[in-house]
Protein backbone atom coordinates (compact mmCIF):
# COMPACT_ATOMS: atom_id res chain seq x y z
CA UNK A 1 0.00 0.00 0.00
CA UNK A 2 1.58 3.23 -0.50
CA UNK A 3 -0.33 6.47 0.97
CA UNK A 4 -1.36 9.69 -0.82
CA UNK A 5 1.15 11.23 0.47
CA UNK A 6 4.08 9.53 -1.03
CA UNK A 7 2.40 11.06 -4.21
CA UNK A 8 2.20 14.42 -3.43
CA UNK A 9 1.97 16.63 -6.40
CA UNK A 10 5.18 18.48 -5.66
CA UNK A 11 7.57 16.08 -7.74
CA UNK A 12 4.46 15.52 -10.72
CA UNK A 13 3.45 14.08 -12.37
CA UNK A 14 0.88 17.28 -12.96
CA UNK A 15 -0.68 16.23 -15.84
CA UNK A 16 -1.34 12.25 -16.64
CA UNK A 17 -2.96 11.76 -20.38
CA UNK A 18 -4.32 8.18 -20.76
CA UNK A 19 -4.95 5.95 -24.44
CA UNK A 20 -7.15 3.84 -22.90
CA UNK A 21 -6.46 0.50 -25.08
CA UNK A 22 -7.41 -3.19 -24.80
CA UNK A 23 -11.48 -3.42 -23.96
CA UNK A 24 -11.81 -5.61 -27.17
CA UNK A 25 -9.22 -8.23 -26.26
CA UNK A 26 -10.15 -8.01 -22.77
CA UNK A 27 -13.70 -9.27 -23.88
CA UNK A 28 -12.40 -11.49 -26.42
CA UNK A 29 -10.51 -13.22 -23.89
CA UNK A 30 -13.44 -14.03 -21.86
CA UNK A 31 -15.79 -15.17 -24.93
CA UNK A 32 -17.83 -11.82 -24.75
CA UNK A 33 -19.13 -9.01 -27.01
CA UNK A 34 -16.48 -6.24 -27.87
CA UNK A 35 -18.76 -4.27 -26.42
CA UNK A 36 -18.67 -5.55 -23.04
CA UNK A 37 -15.55 -4.93 -22.51
CA UNK A 38 -15.54 -1.11 -23.35
CA UNK A 39 -18.41 -1.52 -20.43
CA UNK A 40 -16.24 -3.01 -18.11
CA UNK A 41 -14.09 0.30 -19.76
CA UNK A 42 -16.46 2.65 -18.12
CA UNK A 43 -15.78 1.23 -15.07
CA UNK A 44 -12.24 2.16 -14.93
CA UNK A 45 -12.75 4.94 -15.87
CA UNK A 46 -14.41 5.80 -12.76
CA UNK A 47 -11.60 4.18 -11.03
CA UNK A 48 -9.11 6.40 -12.16
CA UNK A 49 -10.41 9.71 -12.23
CA UNK A 50 -11.21 8.19 -8.08
CA UNK A 51 -7.76 7.50 -8.21
CA UNK A 52 -5.96 10.59 -10.04
CA UNK A 53 -8.24 12.35 -7.21
CA UNK A 54 -6.83 10.43 -4.28
CA UNK A 55 -2.92 10.57 -5.41
CA UNK A 56 -3.73 14.13 -5.65
CA UNK A 57 -2.94 14.47 -9.34
CA UNK A 58 -4.05 17.95 -10.85
CA UNK A 59 -4.69 17.38 -14.28
CA UNK A 60 -6.43 14.00 -15.92
CA UNK A 61 -6.81 13.53 -19.46
CA UNK A 62 -8.12 10.32 -21.28
CA UNK A 63 -8.73 9.75 -24.57
CA UNK A 64 -12.39 8.46 -25.11
CA UNK A 65 -13.18 8.66 -28.70
CA UNK A 66 -10.49 9.47 -31.60
CA UNK A 67 -11.81 11.09 -34.56
CA UNK A 68 -10.60 7.94 -36.43
CA UNK A 69 -13.12 5.46 -34.13
CA UNK A 70 -15.92 7.29 -36.13
CA UNK A 71 -14.55 4.18 -38.48
CA UNK A 72 -15.82 1.51 -36.30
CA UNK A 73 -18.96 -0.82 -37.08
CA UNK A 74 -21.74 1.08 -36.71
CA UNK A 75 -23.21 -0.63 -33.88
CA UNK A 76 -19.75 -0.61 -31.84
CA UNK A 77 -19.84 3.55 -32.30
CA UNK A 78 -23.77 3.74 -31.20
CA UNK A 79 -22.69 1.56 -27.96
CA UNK A 80 -19.75 3.64 -27.34
CA UNK A 81 -22.03 6.84 -27.81
CA UNK A 82 -24.60 5.60 -25.60
CA UNK A 83 -22.20 4.49 -22.95
CA UNK A 84 -20.86 7.84 -23.28
CA UNK A 85 -24.53 9.31 -22.07
CA UNK A 86 -24.65 6.75 -19.79
CA UNK A 87 -21.52 7.86 -18.16
CA UNK A 88 -22.23 11.36 -18.55
CA UNK A 89 -25.96 11.08 -16.84
CA UNK A 90 -24.33 8.46 -13.88
CA UNK A 91 -21.41 10.65 -13.19
CA UNK A 92 -21.63 14.59 -13.44
CA UNK A 93 -23.47 14.98 -10.08
CA UNK A 94 -20.88 12.71 -8.18
CA UNK A 95 -17.68 14.70 -10.44
CA UNK A 96 -19.00 17.60 -8.78
CA UNK A 97 -19.92 16.77 -5.58
CA UNK A 98 -16.23 15.11 -5.43
CA UNK A 99 -14.74 19.09 -6.53
CA UNK A 100 -13.83 17.65 -10.08
CA UNK A 101 -13.75 20.14 -13.13
CA UNK A 102 -15.35 18.16 -16.09
CA UNK A 103 -13.78 19.38 -19.86
CA UNK A 104 -14.60 18.11 -23.19
CA UNK A 105 -11.83 18.48 -26.06
CA UNK A 106 -12.55 17.50 -29.83
CA UNK A 107 -14.98 17.49 -32.50
CA UNK A 108 -17.95 18.41 -30.75
CA UNK A 109 -19.98 19.33 -33.89
CA UNK A 110 -20.04 15.37 -34.75
CA UNK A 111 -21.67 14.67 -31.60
CA UNK A 112 -25.28 13.85 -30.86
CA UNK A 113 -26.94 17.51 -29.77
CA UNK A 114 -28.04 15.54 -26.49
CA UNK A 115 -24.50 14.59 -25.47
CA UNK A 116 -23.53 18.03 -26.43
CA UNK A 117 -26.32 19.05 -24.12
CA UNK A 118 -25.09 16.70 -21.32
CA UNK A 119 -21.02 17.61 -21.57
CA UNK A 120 -22.45 21.67 -21.70
CA UNK A 121 -24.41 21.03 -18.69
CA UNK A 122 -21.39 19.03 -16.90
CA UNK A 123 -18.66 21.55 -17.76
CA UNK A 124 -20.76 24.48 -16.75
CA UNK A 125 -21.67 23.08 -13.45
CA UNK A 126 -18.21 21.89 -12.74
CA UNK A 127 -16.57 25.41 -13.71
CA UNK A 128 -15.81 26.11 -10.35
CA UNK A 129 -14.21 23.01 -9.13
CA UNK A 130 -10.31 22.40 -8.91
CA UNK A 131 -9.33 19.52 -7.08
CA UNK A 132 -9.29 17.56 -10.44
CA UNK A 133 -9.09 18.83 -14.03
CA UNK A 134 -10.69 15.87 -15.66
CA UNK A 135 -10.46 16.19 -19.62
CA UNK A 136 -12.65 13.71 -21.97
CA UNK A 137 -11.13 13.89 -25.50
CA UNK A 138 -14.39 12.84 -27.74
CA UNK A 139 -13.89 12.69 -31.51
CA UNK A 140 -10.28 14.05 -31.16
CA UNK A 141 -7.25 14.06 -33.09
CA UNK A 142 -3.94 15.41 -32.91
CA UNK A 143 -3.77 16.29 -36.16
CA UNK A 144 -6.95 17.44 -36.10
CA UNK A 145 -6.77 19.61 -32.97
CA UNK A 146 -3.64 21.65 -35.20
CA UNK A 147 -5.24 21.82 -38.24
CA UNK A 148 -8.37 23.68 -36.08
CA UNK A 149 -5.84 25.54 -34.47
CA UNK A 150 -4.13 27.08 -37.98
CA UNK A 151 -7.56 28.01 -39.45
CA UNK A 152 -8.25 29.93 -36.38
CA UNK A 153 -4.58 31.58 -36.75
CA UNK A 154 -5.43 32.53 -40.35
CA UNK A 155 -8.41 33.99 -39.39
CA UNK A 156 -6.70 35.91 -36.62
CA UNK A 157 -4.67 36.96 -39.45
CA UNK A 158 -7.10 37.89 -42.18
CA UNK A 159 -8.78 39.88 -39.53
CA UNK A 160 -5.38 42.11 -39.06
CA UNK A 161 -5.20 40.59 -35.24
CA UNK A 162 -1.48 39.18 -35.52
CA UNK A 163 1.01 38.97 -38.23
CA UNK A 164 2.76 35.77 -39.75
CA UNK A 165 5.86 36.77 -38.01
CA UNK A 166 4.44 36.84 -34.86
CA UNK A 167 3.31 33.40 -34.49
CA UNK A 168 5.43 31.40 -31.94
CA UNK A 169 4.63 28.14 -30.32
CA UNK A 170 3.07 30.21 -27.59
CA UNK A 171 0.35 31.02 -30.89
CA UNK A 172 -0.14 27.80 -31.70
CA UNK A 173 -0.94 26.51 -28.08
CA UNK A 174 -2.95 28.92 -27.19
CA UNK A 175 -5.60 28.29 -29.85
CA UNK A 176 -5.41 24.36 -29.47
CA UNK A 177 -8.21 22.49 -27.83
CA UNK A 178 -6.12 22.03 -25.02
CA UNK A 179 -5.33 25.79 -24.25
CA UNK A 180 -6.72 25.92 -20.73
CA UNK A 181 -4.84 22.49 -19.93
CA UNK A 182 -0.56 22.39 -19.02
CA UNK A 183 1.27 19.90 -21.67
CA UNK A 184 1.03 16.48 -20.14
CA UNK A 185 3.78 14.87 -18.62
CA UNK A 186 3.28 11.69 -18.83
CA UNK A 187 1.07 9.82 -21.33
CA UNK A 188 0.20 5.83 -20.56
CA UNK A 189 -0.74 3.67 -23.25
CA UNK A 190 -2.58 0.42 -22.26
CA UNK A 191 -2.67 -3.04 -23.83
CA UNK A 192 0.65 -3.42 -24.94
CA UNK A 193 0.89 -1.40 -27.99
CA UNK A 194 3.44 1.21 -28.30
CA UNK A 195 2.22 4.03 -30.48
CA UNK A 196 0.42 7.65 -30.17
CA UNK A 197 -2.44 6.81 -32.09
CA UNK A 198 -3.01 10.48 -33.42
CA UNK A 199 -3.13 11.53 -29.27
CA UNK A 200 -1.65 14.52 -27.93
CA UNK A 201 1.10 15.02 -30.83
CA UNK A 202 1.80 18.69 -30.10
CA UNK A 203 1.26 18.58 -26.40
CA UNK A 204 3.38 15.27 -25.87
CA UNK A 205 6.54 16.96 -27.22
CA UNK A 206 8.11 15.98 -23.61
CA UNK A 207 6.24 13.98 -22.04
CA UNK A 208 7.63 10.35 -20.44
CA UNK A 209 5.34 7.80 -22.59
CA UNK A 210 4.79 4.79 -20.47
CA UNK A 211 3.21 1.49 -21.95
CA UNK A 212 1.72 -0.78 -19.34
CA UNK A 213 0.70 -4.53 -20.64
CA UNK A 214 -2.93 -4.06 -18.95
CA UNK A 215 -6.11 -4.35 -20.50
CA UNK A 216 -8.08 -0.83 -19.96
CA UNK A 217 -10.89 -2.71 -18.06
CA UNK A 218 -7.98 -4.17 -15.85
CA UNK A 219 -6.89 -0.81 -15.12
CA UNK A 220 -6.47 -0.26 -11.69
CA UNK A 221 -4.87 2.10 -9.01
CA UNK A 222 -1.88 0.02 -8.42
CA UNK A 223 -1.11 0.52 -12.18
CA UNK A 224 -1.44 4.36 -11.83
CA UNK A 225 0.92 4.52 -8.81
CA UNK A 226 3.45 2.41 -10.90
CA UNK A 227 3.34 4.12 -13.61
CA UNK A 228 3.90 7.31 -11.51
CA UNK A 229 6.71 5.93 -9.72
CA UNK A 230 8.40 4.57 -13.10
CA UNK A 231 7.77 8.39 -14.11
CA UNK A 232 9.70 9.86 -11.10
CA UNK A 233 12.62 7.48 -11.44
CA UNK A 234 13.07 9.07 -15.04
CA UNK A 235 13.10 12.44 -13.74
CA UNK A 236 15.71 11.49 -11.26
CA UNK A 237 17.54 10.00 -13.42
CA UNK A 238 17.95 12.40 -16.41
CA UNK A 239 16.21 15.51 -14.79
CA UNK A 240 20.24 16.64 -13.98
CA UNK A 241 20.99 16.32 -17.46
CA UNK A 242 17.95 17.81 -19.67
CA UNK A 243 18.04 21.45 -19.50
CA UNK A 244 15.45 22.17 -22.20
CA UNK A 245 12.11 21.50 -20.25
C1 LIG B 1 -9.96 1.00 -26.96
O1 LIG B 1 -10.24 -0.35 -26.88
C2 LIG B 1 -10.94 1.85 -26.30
C3 LIG B 1 -11.82 2.67 -26.96
C4 LIG B 1 -11.91 2.77 -28.41
C5 LIG B 1 -12.74 3.56 -26.30
C6 LIG B 1 -12.63 3.71 -24.81
C7 LIG B 1 -13.99 3.67 -24.29
C8 LIG B 1 -14.34 3.40 -23.04
C9 LIG B 1 -13.37 3.17 -21.96
C10 LIG B 1 -15.79 3.29 -22.72
C11 LIG B 1 -16.34 4.42 -21.92
C12 LIG B 1 -15.85 5.74 -22.32
C13 LIG B 1 -16.11 6.88 -21.64
C14 LIG B 1 -15.46 8.14 -22.08
C15 LIG B 1 -16.98 6.93 -20.47
P1 LIG B 1 -10.32 -1.18 -28.21
O2 LIG B 1 -11.76 -1.39 -28.52
O3 LIG B 1 -9.53 -0.53 -29.27
O4 LIG B 1 -9.64 -2.54 -27.77
P2 LIG B 1 -8.85 -3.56 -28.69
O5 LIG B 1 -7.64 -2.82 -29.20
O6 LIG B 1 -8.49 -4.67 -27.75
O7 LIG B 1 -9.78 -4.01 -29.77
Amino acid sequence: MVAAADFSTDTGPRHVAVIMDGNGRWAQARGMFRTAGHRSGMEAVRRIVESARALEIPYLTIFGFSAENWGRPVEEVEELMLLLRLYLRSEIADLHKNGVRLRVIGERSRLAADIVNLIEHGETLTAGNSKLNFTVALSYGGRQDVVQAAQKLAEAAIAGEVTPQSIDQDAISARLWTAELPDPDLVIRTSGEQRISNFFLWQSAYAELIFLDTLWPDFSKADLEHAIREFRRRERRYGAVVTNR
